[in-house]
Parts: C-alpha cells; structure tokens; sequence
C-alpha cells in the first residue's frame, strides 16, 4: 500500500471514529455516509454557528443524525468568532489583496480547534474535512490539526474520491441523501459566516462575464438601493467597535445591525482576484456589508491618533498579519507577535467615525476622539496659528532637502 504523503494524514486502518466537520451541504452529506461504508467508522457530526445568514442549525442537525451519524453537535461560536477572530483583524485593517477581508481564512481556525476539542472529548481518532485539493480552506484545517492535535489523523475525502459534482449528486440520490434544489444546475460554493460572504464556481470563472444578479444573497444592487443616504456611526474603544449610532451593543449584534445598514445601500460588493496559496489565481464574489463600513471607520480612527511614523509602519505589519492568516498560519507565533504590536498601537483607537452610506459607497465624513493628533487651530487656513511658526518653516525645508540637493548636483553636473 502507498503512503500518506503527509504524516498527519490518516490510514485506513487508523480510523475507527471519525469527527466530520459537517454544513449540510451536498459534499458533507455524501461524505457522512461514504466514511461509514468504505471505513467502516462511527461518525459524530460537528456544525459549528460563526453566523451563517439564514441557517437552520436544527435542520442541520437532524440530518446527521438521519444519514447515520453516532451524534450531531452543534457550536454556537459567534461571539467567540466575533472577539477572537473579527477583532484582532479589525485592529491589523485585515485586507488581502484589493479587497479581500480574509472571513473565510478567519473561520477556519476556529472550526478546525473546535474540531479538535470535541474530536478529543468524543474519543475520535480522525477529522474530516470537506474541502477540495484546490483551495485555501484545506491548508486552513488540516494545518490547524497538525498544529494543535499531532495525535489526530485527517481525512479529506472530496480531495481524493475524484467524483465529480453530478457523481455526487448520484451517490446522493442512491443512498437516499436529500439535495437542495434538485442540484439540476450546480450550485455555486458558498462559504459565509458574520463577517462576508464568498462565491465561487459557474459563470464567476469565466473573467469575462460581469456579475450575474443571482450571485447577491445579501446586499441589495446598488442601483436597486435607496435614493436616500444614511449616516451611521460607530463607536471605537481601543480598536473594538462598541456602540452603533449611540447605542452600545454586544459585539455579534453591532456586527450584525452595520452589515444590515450596508445591504440596504449596496455596500460590500468586491469582485476579486486571488492569489491562492496554493498556486492558483482564481475569482471570487464577495459581499462583505460589516467588513466593508468598519474596516474603512477603524482605519481612519487609527490614522487619527496615530503619528506618521505610526502610521506608516503600522500598514507594513498589517499586510503581514493579513497575508499570515491568509495563508493558513494562524497559529504562527510571528501572528501573535504581530498582535501584541496590534494592540499596542490600537490602546488610543477610541472615538467616533460617521460613515455615509449610499448606492454602494461607504465613505468617512465625520471623525472625533479625544486622541486625535490634530489641532484644527494649528492646522487652520484662517488663522495664523500660535504654536505653528511658519517662520520656521524655510529653515526646515532647507535641512530636509539637504542630501536629495546634493545628490542632485553631484549627479547633474557634469
Ligand atoms: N477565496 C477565499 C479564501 O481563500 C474564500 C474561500 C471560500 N471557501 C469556500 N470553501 N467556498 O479564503
């Protein structure tokens, strides 16, 4: 027999009781009952709640149990999502790419340590995963487990049984697997949670072909939404939203109601290329409502109390941490390292930002805090300005310029 190519990943013989990260999906269902034939393994199903818009977690749950599974549980981490995950990526303005703000990548850390622990509390031996062998998520999962449970194996079935997404659908229909929709047309893949929402597949891989309506599930068109702006605005203490429009809410809630006020006025559409780490470029939907009026309000407030020597190395690391958690390497200690920094430079992040919301846009237009590095006296048209001596200022511009003078001439004059 051949082996594993990689140490963490399970031989037949190894599993006997498997933890399946299950959605409900078509690939999680199918992949509930094949475990149980081709290893002959009991299966404890684990969905886990980080605020998928619409989901009946109940429903979910009975299906499990329906296609076999020894027990169903069901996590509710939103909050631990939202504190632990949305937060620190808040703090780093968390963007990959030119518009990617990284909530799948936020997730799968989280789901895949809430798999170990009840991977150990259930007595399993494996974990399952649905993702494929062309994406981010496997690298996510299967790192997180290695990482924090060396004693666990993995499977990754959809990354080796080689059907395809109608065999599926046929493996489904034999073993009396129910399948939303009918799966005539293949659906798109969706990943979603509190913080966006992604698609992929169908028409989204074709580079020519603009956004199809269908694709939006969540934020209105933009020309669809009101004529009427609205203004919002959020309250930061050191880095963490805490109140919306003056009132203070609890962290999943104030998530939830900004990503309400940006579907209403189209905000949070963002049609991405990716580098994937794992070779491919590949196009991405993405509607991403909260992300797309916080991140933007955190970034300004930040700007605010920062210093320009702040301001600019603090964007380097940002990047980094981005790029970390992208990549899969959430437990990297260099992250953590990073967020130390992240909270350091966030201690003066307190204040209010006013965003506009209208057709699709989501801009700044007020800003306070009692940390601003701004005085408007100093910094007014009208007026003289006390402090400020612009007197001073030729003096400066002739020592500042100094070398880049010299440079010059050395350079021009021969
Ligand atoms: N491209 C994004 C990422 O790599 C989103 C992936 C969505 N995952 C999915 N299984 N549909 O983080």
């Amino acid at each position: 027999m051949t082996e594993p190519t990689a140490t963490y990943l399970a031989r037949p013989e190894d599993v006997q009781r498997v933890l399946l990260l299950y959605s409900g999906g078509l690939d999680t269902s199918v992949m509930l009952k094949w475990i149980q034939d081709e290893y002959q393994a009991e299966v404890v199903a684990l969905t886990v709640n980080l605020g998928q818009p619409g989901e009946d977690y109940d429903v979910v749950r009975g299906k499990a149990l329906s296609l076999g599974a020894v027990e169903a549980h069901v996590v509710d981490a939103r909050e631990e999502f939202a504190r632990e995950y949305v937060v620190p990526a808040i703090r780093a303005n968390a963007i990959y790419g030119l518009g990617y703000p990284l909530f799948t990548a936020l997730g799968r850390p989280l789901i895949a340590k809430l798999a170990v622990e009840l991977a150990r509390q259930t007595g399993c031996d494996t974990i399952a995963h649905g993702c494929t062998g062309k994406g981010n998520d496997q690298v996510r999962i299967e790192s997180t487990v290695a990482t924090l449970a060396p004693e666990l194996k993995v499977i990754a079935p959809v990354r080796s049984w080689k059907m395809g997404r109608n065999e599926e659908a046929a493996y489904a229909r034999e073993h009396g697997i129910p399948v939303k929709g009918g799966a005539e047309v293949a659906p798109y893949s969706i990943d979603d949670n509190l913080w966006g929402r992604s698609s992929e597949g169908r028409w989204i891989e074709d580079l020519s072909v603009a956004p199809q309506e269908d694709v939006f599930q969540l934020v209105t068109r933009p020309e669809l939404a009101p004529d009427e702006p609205e203004t919002i605005e959020i309250e930061f203490e050191a880095g963490v939203p805490v109140a919306l429009d003056g009132t203070r809410l609890g962290l999943v809630e104030l998530l939830d109601r900004v990503a309400a006020a940006g579907m209403r006025h189209g905000v949070g559409i963002v049609d991405h290329i990716e580098d994937r780490i794992v070779g491919l470029k590949v196009r991405d939907i993405y509607e991403v409502p909260a992300a797309a009026i916080l991140l933007p309000a955190h970034a300004e407030l930040e700007r605010l109390v920062g210093t320009i020597h702040q301001n600019q190395f603090k964007t380097m690391l940002d990047q980094k941490w981005a790029y970390l958690v992208y990549a899969g390497l959430w437990w990297e200690p260099l992250r953590s390292d990073l967020d130390a920094y992240m909270l350091a430079a966030n201690s003066q992040v307190t204040g209010r930002i006013g965003v506009k919301l209208f057709k699709g846009s989501a801009r700044v237009v007020t800003r306070q805090s009692p940390y601003a590095v701004y005085d408007a006296q100093l910094a007014s048209f009208a007026e003289s300005g006390g402090l400020f001596s612009q007197e001073a200022s030729p003096g400066f511009i002739e020592l500042w310029s100094l070398q880049s003078r010299m440079a010059w001439q050395v350079r021009n004059s021969r």
